[in-house]
Formats: C-alpha cells, structure tokens, sequence
C-alpha cells in the first residue's frame, strides 16, 4: 500500500487540533505536502487501560510537531454514526441485555462507516491515519473472549474493511492487575468494562496470539513502562518501517531549525 502519489489534501484549512478535541471527523490537522506517498494507517490495540489512548495521543503530538498531515480517530465511534452506536454498546440505559451477535453486528456496522466515511478518503488525501482501536479488537473481545464464531468474525471483519487494512498495529500488553489498578480513577459506567477477570485473561492472550500469528503487521509493545520509553519504542519502530515518513518530519525539523 506504499508509494501512492497522493494529490494535495482538500478540506476545511484549519480545523482543531485532534489531540486537544473529542474524537470527531472534523478533529483534522492539515498540512500540505505535496507528492508523497501514501502515509501509513496506524492502529493501537490492547485491553483496557493498556496506555493506548495515551501513545495515540503522544504519536499525534510527535506527527504534529514535525507538520505531517494526520488525523486520529476511535472505534467504535469516529464518525457520527459511529459515535451513536459507541452510546448505544457502552451508555444506553437499555443495553444490558444486549446480546453478543448484537455487539458484534454493532461494532461492524461502526466500522463499516468509518472506513469508508473518514478512513480511506483521509488515505488517500495523503494524510496518515492514527486509530484507537480497529478490527483486532473484534477478532479478540467478540471472537476470542465472547466465544462467537471465529469464521464469522473474520467473515463480517472483511466486509466491514474490505481492502483498507493497517500498515502498522502496536499492541500495547499489560497484566490484567496493572490493568486494573489503572482503571480505578472514576469514570461513567461502560457496559463494555463489566466483565469478569477471565474475559481480560482471554483477552490479553488472544493480543498475544494474535501478534504471533502476523508479525509482519502487529507490533506487541510492554505496556507497563515507563510512557516516555514506550513512546520512543513506537516511533522508532515507525520510522525504520516507514523511511518517508520519518525523512519527511526530520527535514521539517531541519527546516524549522534553519528559519530560527
Ligand atoms: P475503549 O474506549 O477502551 O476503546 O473502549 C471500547 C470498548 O469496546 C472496549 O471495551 C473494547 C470494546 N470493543 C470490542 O469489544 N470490540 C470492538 O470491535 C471494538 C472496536 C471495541
């Protein structure tokens, strides 16, 4: 999926920036860079409290800093469609009896949206795509700790992505107790963050198995270190792999350097 020539991106000229907005289809940075190829699609895995959300965000910033084209965006939600069906799986007053199948559908009809609404046209802009959480998540939460068909998974997997696949997946792995003890500042009930011990247990071992199945794509990352570490870990596992990328923020840098 490299070495696309992307034309120069068109949207609004200057919208907030996603680190510091909720997530949102208009929460996009852009730069122009003229001729570069394709930027790669980027997603975080990991169970809760694994610092995903923090290393999107650090990686944003690091993007941010060196003026490449980015936007970040979350599953389920990310769109507004999508952001009603992430109410209606974790808030909604009525969803506690809701059924896997159900889940499962739900999560894949966010997907669906979001690929084809923000993901791939933002791509083929020429603007990288950082996500918190993608299809991994279904393969693990549904397919392996909720135990529903793991055929059918990956069946309603592909059709919800169809060709739009990550370039890049780092799975940030924690112990459930440090997961735990992570989860224990207040915050609103999710009916997704109900679960017992096991289902986490389940959970970790299929990121982990996961990872192993395909190298080539999934990255598994100690969660429990030091951030500034963990940070420094991603980015250089981003930039050995994605030489454009990395020339194109360090001749930004330079030429900022060069201005001052
Ligand atoms: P998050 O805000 O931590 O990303 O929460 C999303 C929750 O939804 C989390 O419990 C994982 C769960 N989830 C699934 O079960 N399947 C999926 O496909 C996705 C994207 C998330």
């Amino acid at each position: 999926m490299w070495g696309k020539r992307a034309s120069r991106p068109v949207g609004p000229p200057r919208a907030r920036c996603p680190c510091h907005a909720p997530y949102s289809t208009t929460g996009l940075l852009y730069f122009t860079i003229d001729l570069m190829p394709r930027l790669p699609f980027i997603t975080f895995e990991g169970s809760e409290g694994c610092g995903k959300s923090t290393h999107v965000k650090r990686l944003a910033a690091r993007l941010e800093r060196s003026r490449i084209p980015f936007l970040v965006t979350r599953e389920p939600g990310g769109t507004p469609i999508g952001e009603t069906i992430r109410e209606l799986l974790q808030f909604a007053p009525h969803n506690a009896g809701m059924t896997p199948e159900t889940e499962l559908l739900l999560f894949a009809a966010s997907r669906s949206q979001l690929v084809r609404e923000t993901i791939k046209p933002a791509l083929e802009r020429g603007v990288c795509v950082i996500a918190d959480r993608f299809f991994d998540s279904t393969t693990v939460y549904q397919g392996a700790a909720r135990k529903l068909d793991r055929q059918i998974v990956e069946q309603l997997n592909a059709f919800a992505v169809g060709d739009c696949i990550p370039d890049i997946t780092f799975v940030l792995d924690i112990d459930a107790a440090t997961a735990r003890s992570r989860m224990q500042a207040p915050r609103r009930a999710d009916r997704m963050e109900q679960q017992p011990a096991e289902f986490y247990e389940r959970v970790r071992g299929a990121y982990r198995e996961l990872a192993e199945r395909e190298p080539n794509r999934i990255v598994l990352i100690d969660g429990s270190g030091d951030p500034d570490k963990v940070e420094n870990e991603i980015w250089e596992v981003i930039s050995s792999r994605f030489s454009t990328l990395a020339s194109v923020a360090k001749s930004k840098i330079e030429d900022r350097k060069s201005k001052m």
